[in-house]
């Protein structure tokens, strides 16, 4: 996906002039002040992400390293790393948002940067942005979301009579399941992005182990074309509502009507609706986006950081 974003910023050069000035992996480092190009070959790789932003000195990080589910790292550190620097920050990765997004806001504002995530819950299709730029005053009190693409792809396979591990298949032959698929499966992509949304939308201050969790793994061929028999479907739902007692977060497999408008984002679409209290429910939808969509939502949080300096 940093291909995908290098070669999104290099195309709109004429109307964006940012510059690339550094690439950092695991496996190589590129550095260079006047520019880099999105094809750049990269020479060895430097110890830390401490010593590439020492070299580099970015005024704005992406932070867009693998995810990990189950504690944020090394993406918080790297996050904080660039915030000690005094960069503004960008993260495609959900895991520091779902983990550790009110400490790393607060240390932004500590350090007067900017931090921005769009990308990590539907691919670069706005909601973070639209809800801090389009609904002033607007208090979001829960959310629906189908989010997760690879319990869809499953579900259908399950309506065509397959099994749940050639639904599995299916999905990683497409790209878009986790080398671990039980991550899908079971719900816990579903429940960090419910955590990342909540976090940020309705400052819940939990974590995906804070979302009362339960997957598709017990879900059969049979019983899923039962449903499709009375124009039903099943899917994997990630939801938050305001309670007396606080904000409580689900992530469930619903059984829905095919026409309910959660129902309709199917194959790797999502939909996501937020419930709010001056704008009763509004929604995003984004359909079938990919790993350049990914970046374009990299490239908006660049943009609106630029705007704000
Ligand atoms: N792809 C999508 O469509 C999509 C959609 C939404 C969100 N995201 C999120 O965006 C992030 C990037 O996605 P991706 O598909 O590009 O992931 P990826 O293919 O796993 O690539 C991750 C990159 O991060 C580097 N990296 C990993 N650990 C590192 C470390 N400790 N220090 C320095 N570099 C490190 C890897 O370097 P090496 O190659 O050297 O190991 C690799 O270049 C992920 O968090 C993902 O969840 C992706």
């Amino acid at each position: 996906m940093g291909r995908a974003f290098a070669l999104l910023i290099q195309r709109q050069r004429a109307a964006f002039p940012f510059r690339i000035v550094g690439v950092h992996t695991r496996h190589g480092t590129a550095i260079h002040s006047a520019g880099l190009s999105a094809d750049v070959t990269l020479g060895p790789a430097l110890a830390s992400v401490e010593e590439f932003l020492e070299r580099a000195r970015p005024e704005v990080v992406a932070e867009l390293t693998t995810l990990n589910p189950e504690s944020g790292e090394p993406a918080i550190s790297h996050i904080r790393a660039a915030f000690a620097r005094h960069c503004h920050v960008i993260t495609a990765n959900k895991g520091p948002i779902a983990h550790a997004y009110a400490a790393l806001k607060e240390e932004a504002r500590r350090g007067g940067v900017e931090f921005r995530f769009e990308s990590t819950v539907m691919d670069g299709a706005p909601v973070f942005n639209m809800v801090r730029n389009n609904l002033p005053g607007v208090k979001v009190l829960g959310f629906t979301g189908a989010l997760n693409s690879t319990s869809k792809v499953v579900v259908d396979a399950l309506r065509r009579g397959k099994s749940m591990e050639e639904g599995i298949r299916e999905a990683q032959r497409m790209g878009i399941a986790e080398a671990d698929a039980g991550f899908d499966i079971d719900g816990w992509d579903s429940a960090a992005k419910a955590a990342a949304l909540a976090n940020v939308l309705m400052d819940a201050r939990v974590t995906p182990q804070n979302v009362e969790r339960r997957g598709i793994r017990r879900l059969t061929s049979e019983r899923v074309r039962k449903l499709a028999s009375e124009r039903k479907t099943v899917v994997l739902i990630s939801r938050a509502r305001t309670t007396p007692n606080g904000i409580r977060l689900r992530v469930r497999a619903e059984v829905l009507d095919e026409t309910d408008i959660v129902a309709s984002a199917t194959g790797t679409s999502n939909i996501l609706l937020l419930h709010t209290d001056l704008m009763g429910t509004v929604g995003t939808v984004s359909i079938s986006p990919g790993v350049h969509q990914t970046a374009y939502g990299v490239f908006s949080d660049l943009v609106d950081i630029a705007k704000s300096l």
